[in-house]
């Protein structure tokens, strides 16, 4: 599945290596993962999520609160294997590898055979999957220049990251199925109220902004939880956007809290490619 991405040509796996038909090479690091983002497709310096979001995402992803998101996406991709006994799958801005990995190891527990690569822009967020998680090949490169083979996805999976449709449909087979996971209108409601004076309620569906795919439907994911311990709060807010615009007083009052019982709420969007 993964190319070259400088010359796009097929690249093979060889010892510690990635090696290209045009004998372009890029190592394995000794974590497991591979970097293969060119420097002109850097959007910054240090692009895509810093070291201290990936590691609150990751103590928080860890506590268990999302378990219900991901058991979500894993039912919905169950559900549309279609007898296949190998699937190929992409988790794209795969984060720290949470999801991706659950996912894995639901798929292993039915003996699916499956072959998943995690890509992500932020080098650190790739280091902590490969070091937390093994059998998964994991990627830094960028979502508007995939590392991978036309065709060759069954699945792509894109939980709360960038939507950039042309080059999904570029890498998915037909008939393969794109699963795009957004926030749903009262995530996180209690703990904005905390925070905010006046909270807005928000909620964006990709359905528009993907239109070259067929729409197959939306399914809602909605429970309570409740996050214990000021460090788990602090972990939860930290990895979210509100963290760059939230008011000090507010967010200095939820980082009082021991506990705070809050809603999730995602919409999971199923797409397929004609
Ligand atoms: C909100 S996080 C979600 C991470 C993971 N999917 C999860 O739900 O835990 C968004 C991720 O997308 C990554 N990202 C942002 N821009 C990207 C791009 N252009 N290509 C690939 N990944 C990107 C960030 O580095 C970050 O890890």
């Amino acid at each position: 599945m993964i190319i070259c991405p400088v010359c796009k040509s097929k690249m093979k796996k060889i010892e510690r290596k990635y090696i290209c038909e045009n004998n372009h090479s890029y190592d394995v690091s000794k974590y497991g993962h591979v970097n293969l983002l060119l420097s002109n497709q850097k959007n910054s310096k240090v692009p895509g999520d810093s070291k201290e979001m990936v590691l609150s995402r990751k103590n928080y992803l860890e506590k268990g609160n999302y378990e219900g998101i991901s058991n979500g996406v894993n039912k919905i991709v169950c559900d549309n294997l279609d007898e296949k006994s190998e699937i190929n799958i992409l988790d794209i801005g795969c984060g720290e590898g949470y999801y991706t990995n659950r996912l894995r190891d639901t798929l292993d527990a039915l003996n699916i055979k499956s072959n998943i690569v995690g890509i992500d822009i932020s080098k650190e967020a790739v280091i902590a999957a490969a070091k937390s998680y093994k059998g998964i090949e994991w990627v830094v490169a960028s979502a508007s220049s995939l590392p991978l083979e036309d065709e060759s996805l069954d699945f792509i999976i894109c939980m709360f990251a960038k939507i950039i449709p042309e080059e999904k449909m570029r890498t998915l087979k037909k008939g393969g199925k794109l699963i795009v996971v957004s926030t749903g209108e009262e995530h996180l409601l209690q703990m904005k109220e905390v925070v905010y004076e006046n909270v807005r309620v928000e909620c964006y569906s990709p359905v528009e902004d993907l239109n070259i795919f067929s729409h197959i439907e939306t399914v809602n994911i909605k429970y309570k939880t409740k996050i214990e311990g000021q460090e788990s709060i602090e972990n939860l807010f930290n990895m979210t956007p509100y963290r760059w615009r939230s008011p000090k007083e507010g967010v200095d009052k939820l980082f009082l809290l021991n506990e705070l019982e809050t809603t999730v709420e995602v919409n999971i969007d199923i797409f397929e490619k004609k």
